[in-house]
């Protein structure tokens, strides 16, 4: 296991993102979590917001079979009305895009004022689908990373920094 971002780097970049994203959101947001992966991300992220926030949370599990586009399932939904709201999806990574097409479009129905999605960080080499996270922390190669509440068969998540597993 070799770290690859370390943390003083994500510490720097969290903070980047919160200014920006507070500077947008000034009369407040609906922060969605997508566990269980973000947990980690989002609770440094929304303590660094300035305008008003409100918590909550989705989890989708997908199976993926060989080389198929996957199915998503939804295993627990919001809870707070999102309807003419701003909402912010907050998710650790964006791999083939697939996860967070399913989550936007499912959350579209509920109406929102605005919709838009933050990942930690973003491997575009692997996309499957068409997606473009409108903030991302880091953009990264195709390589299998966990820690920062990204995990490796539950494993790793508690780590502070980001690392590879080679
Ligand atoms: P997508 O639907 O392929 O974009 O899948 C995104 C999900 O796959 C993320 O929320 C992660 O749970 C998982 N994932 C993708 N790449 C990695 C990785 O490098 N490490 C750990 N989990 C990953
Ligand atoms: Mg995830």
């Amino acid at each position: 296991m070799k770290v690859f971002i370390p943390r003083n780097d994500i510490k720097r970049k969290v903070k980047e993102l919160a200014e920006k994203i507070s500077s947008e959101y000034e009369n407040g947001l609906v922060v969605i979590g997508v566990l269980k992966g973000a947990f980690v991300f989002m609770a440094d992220f929304v303590r660094q917001l300035t305008c008003p926030v409100y918590i909550d949370f989705i989890k989708v599990s997908s199976y993926k079979g060989k080389e198929t586009t996957g199915e998503i399932n939804l295993e627990l939904s919001c809870s707070i009305d999102l309807k003419g709201k701003d909402v912010l999806v907050v998710e650790d990574i964006v791999d083939t895009g697939i996860t967070l097409s399913f989550i936007k479009e499912f959350l579209a129905e509920k109406d929102p004022k605005s919709l838009k999605v933050c990942c930690f960080l973003d491997k575009p080499e692997r996309r499957k689908v068409d997606f473009i996270p409108d903030y991302v922390g880091f953009t990264i190669p195709n390589r299998f990373v966990v820690g920062y509440g990204l995990d490796c068969s539950e494993e790793y998540r508690s780590l502070p920094y980001i690392a590879t597993l080679d």
